[in-house]
């Protein structure tokens, strides 16, 4: 049979990637350009910085992305796109590419949820195996979703204030760690132990949803606290004891929606899922309580954003006969 080559985009928050798989499964080049060191003295994104780095960026993508993997536009069989959600004129960008090499060379346009995309981002693990849970935890979004088919998507749970992600970079910044802290605090939080006992909140909770917030506040307090004291405390101490609370609210969280909803398999994705201590507390978990469930790790380079889950995603949405017409529009807002 004949192959499936998307050219797949990504460019809803720092990150500007263009990718071009084969099949689905199959990476053939995936170029991802980081703005991150343009916002770190920012602390964060800033939309405008954001934008203007993609216009820089994306030409050289689609050139790069296309001559690493020996292909040409005359092979492509369609286009794949982030349009949601995100920032609305960093989407915009990648949207206005996409759309100008499908009309270009006469491809269809695949429209694909971002978080989507995270999702067949662990596809390039292994195979999807319905029905099954996806614990989906990115700087945007923490939520447990439910996939009983391919194609089909039901949350069941979600974070009702920050996102785990969300809450790794504001406690970094609070330790003086550079935007985004996630990995810095992982780091840290191996070399340190839970002696603070930060709140697990909604632990309990008779549902599927988070609260990071709570959480976020304990820690600055207890900072702040110890340096109204002029004490200083351990910072891998505190790594590890913040680490501990968001790993058992969301392995928690995750077994209680297991256990109502039989699955066969449960996905890890969302640049979150990068993190160690949640990789291996889910591992040990899921062993001990919901042994005839598989794992499926997002791998650990693809957990953060970029375009090979999208051409993933897209090839899914492709099969199953979703175009987009010219006037798609970014939506910062959009739903799984
Ligand atoms: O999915 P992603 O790349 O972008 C969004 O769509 O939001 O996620 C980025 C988030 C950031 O908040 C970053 O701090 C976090 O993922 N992150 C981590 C780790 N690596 C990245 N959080 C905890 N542990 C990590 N190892
Ligand atoms: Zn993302």
């Amino acid at each position: 049979a004949e192959k499936t080559i998307i050219l797949a985009f990504e460019s809803s928050c720092d990150e500007t990637s263009v990718a071009v798989i084969e099949d689905g499964t199959k990476i053939l080049s995936n170029i991802v350009a980081t703005q991150i060191a343009s916002h770190q003295r920012f602390g964060g994104v800033v939309p405008e910085v954001a934008s203007r780095h993609h216009i820089e960026q994306i030409t050289s993508c689609i050139e790069d992305a296309l001559t690493t993997a020996g292909v040409t536009y005359d092979e492509l069989t369609a286009v794949a796109v982030t349009y949601g959600p995100g920032l609305v004129g960093s989407l915009l960008i990648g949207l206005m590419a996409a759309k100008t090499v499908a009309w270009a060379h006469h491809l269809p346009l695949i429209p694909v949820n971002h978080m989507t995309g995270h999702i067949y981002a662990a596809r390039f693990a292994g195979e999807f195996n319905y029905p099954q849970m996806a614990l989906l935890v990115s700087g945007g979004h923490t939520e447990l979703v439910y996939m009983p088919a391919p194609h089909e998507y039901q949350i069941i749970g979600e974070t009702r204030d920050d996102a785990a992600g969300e809450a790794y970079d504001k406690i970094g910044r609070v330790m003086g760690i550079a935007y985004p802290a996630g990995k810095a605090v992982d780091e840290l939080a191996a070399q340190g132990q839970d002696v603070f006992n930060f709140p697990r909140a909604m632990e309990n909770e008779d549902n599927f949803d988070f609260s990071f917030s709570g959480l976020k506040s304990a820690f600055i307090n207890t900072v702040h606290n110890a340096d109204q004291r002029g004490e200083t405390l351990n910072r891998a101490d505190l790594a590890a004891s913040f680490q501990q609370s968001v790993v058992d609210v969301l392995v928690h969280k995750t077994m209680r929606a297991l256990a109502q909803y039989p699955v066969k398999q449960l996905v890890l994705a969302g640049g979150v899922a990068a993190n160690r201590g949640l990789r291996t507390a889910l591992t040990e978990q899921l062993a001990t309580q919901q042994p005839e469930v598989n794992l499926l790790l997002a791998p650990l380079k693809l957990c953060g954003d970029n375009a090979a889950m999208i051409g993933a995603a897209g090839y899914i949405n492709y099969q199953f006969g979703d175009r987009a017409a010219w006037d798609l529009n970014a939506q910062p807002g959009l739903s799984l």
